[in-house]
């Protein structure tokens, strides 16, 4: 058990979701809480995600695996929420097979899950070519739109158990022969590069390999929560990018905030006992979109380099800005966030002076809420508190009082702002660089003795 964490964190059914834009850290919360679980679970989202764990020298970029996978022992399961594309799952697998992570031993797949079919791929290019501007959602060209999109129309949908089911052959055939005339007459071009056959023996062949996998997990995690197993559920993307609470339309399409974990994975939603949100002591987001705290300045510039602030997914640079303490509590409440991460406390410790929103101003008048049209969250201005910085190296932190008392006042007024308990802080990328404050100790009491 790793020293610095009490004993008190070790419950049964527990998950980890971004509170954000997505990129908070959640692959580094998730590897950290993976020990002592049975499972870890990722239920939403597919490649679009880019979760990062750092294990000393070893740096572990996962898009499609939970991160619980670098601990062994643990079950990892992909359930029916999550969108899979065959050859990027294999050319994952295989990269940690050379790392001597063997997958196969410890992940299955949902044969629920929907399968991301070269269709789309195209599309989800097409899509985003034919909308310019602000109007550009600047999604990952994953697929992952198109194939959430075929999964709630039913009809054009592969799941991956029909990839090893008789009438896979068919089921190509007819799909791609109605994709064709689709992306044909949307781009123009009669000659879409979608060949049937082609794709029918690449994919058994994926299926082949990927089968040993494939399996009901429904069956297995409903067995696990009756035999009261640990469960930790590993959220991808950000809450603020969920397809129905988020910042529509720029957002993903799957519920990213904690209302997902239920329809994700398949367990009952009052099973969950502790759910972590993970903040950035910032603000970043990638793609377009609204993002009221924004800085596209030398501060924001100054937090995407000492962040180094971009994509762990497509390389893009992360647009940065200060914490959104309205768009977090929003988050919070949403998610039933019963404690919470702050990471990246580190990225701020040379700035003299750091802004933090606290309420919006929209058409004159000061609101608390976060507003649910992307016109209003185009059109509001961020009302900032100033707190003072730092200014001291935090990255070897690893106890409240190896904090310098600045950057202490600065997570206690997040904290205050969220409205939820901060329960980690985090300095760095590494396992290590993580401070627990364990239930009966808090920020505020903390403060209280150093300044009595
Ligand atoms: P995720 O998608 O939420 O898992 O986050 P990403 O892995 O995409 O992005 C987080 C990045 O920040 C990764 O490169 C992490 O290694 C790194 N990271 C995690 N925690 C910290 C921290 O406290 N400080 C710093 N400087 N970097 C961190
Ligand atoms: P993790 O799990 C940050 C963003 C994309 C785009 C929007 C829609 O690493 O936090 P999509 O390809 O999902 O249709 O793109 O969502 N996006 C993410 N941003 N982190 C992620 O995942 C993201 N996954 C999707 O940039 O704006
Ligand atoms: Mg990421």
């Amino acid at each position: 058990m790793l020293p610095f964490i009490a004993e008190e964190i070790w419950v049964p059914g527990q998950c980890v979701i971004g509170l954000q834009w997505g990129d908070e850290a959640k692959g580094k919360l998730v590897d950290l809480l993976t020990e002592g679980k049975d499972l870890v679970v990722r239920y939403q989202g597919g490649a679009n995600a880019g979760h990062t764990v750092v294990i000393g020298d070893d740096v572990y970029k996962l898009h499609h695996i939970p991160s619980g996978i670098l601990n062994e022992g643990v079950l990892n399961l992909i359930t029916p929420g999550v969108v899979i594309n065959p050859p990027t799952i294999l050319a994952e697998i295989n990269s940690l097979a050379e790392r001597g992570i063997v997958v196969a031993d410890r992940m299955k797949i949902s044969c629920r899950a929907h399968v991301v079919m070269p269709w789309h791929v195209l599309e989800d290019k097409m899509w985003n070519e034919l909308v310019s501007g602000e109007d550009n959602i600047g999604t990952t060209l994953r697929g992952i739109g198109p194939c959430y999109g075929d999964k709630i129309g039913r009809s054009f949908a592969i799941r991956m158990g029909d990839l090893i089911q008789p009438d896979f052959a068919d089921r190509v055939r007819r799909i791609v022969a109605v994709k064709k005339q689709v992306l044909s007459a949307a781009s123009g071009n009669q000659d879409v590069a979608l060949d049937a056959e082609a794709i029918i023996s690449e994919y058994t062949e994926y299926a082949n390999q990927l089968k040993p996998m494939i399996t009901d997990t429904n069956r297995i995690l409903l067995d696990a929560v009756d035999a009261d197993k640990n469960i930790l559920f590993e959220g991808a993307q950000g809450s603020l990018l969920d397809i129905d609470h988020g910042t529509f339309p720029f957002v993903t399409s799957s519920n990213s905030s904690g209302v997902g974990i239920s329809t994700g994975s398949g367990v009952p939603g009052n099973w969950i006992e502790k759910v972590i949100g993970v903040t950035k002591s910032y603000a970043t987001r990638v793609g377009g979109g609204p993002f009221p705290t924004e800085q596209e300045n030398d501060k924001g510039q100054h937090i995407r380099d000492m962040g180094n602030e971009y994509g762990t997914t497509t390389g893009r640079p992360r647009r940065c800005g200060w914490f959104d303490a309205v768009a977090a509590r929003y988050t919070a409440r949403l998610g039933g966030v019963t404690s919470v991460a702050l990471t990246m406390l580190d990225v701020l410790s040379k700035l003299e002076e750091i802004e933090v929103c606290v309420a919006y101003e929209l058409k004159g008048e000061r609101i608390d809420y976060f507003p649910s049209h992307v016109n209003d969250l185009r059109n509001l201005t961020p009302i900032y508190e100033t707190l003072p910085g730092w200014q001291i190296d935090v990255t070897g932190a690893r106890s409240l009082d190896d904090l310098p008392l600045g950057a202490v006042q600065y997570a206690r007024k997040i904290e205050s702002l969220i409205g939820r308990r901060i329960e980690f802080i985090s300095v760095g990328p590494d396992r290590a660089q993580t401070i627990h404050i364990p239930e009966g100790k808090s920020l505020e009491a903390h403060l209280k003795a150093k300044t009595a």
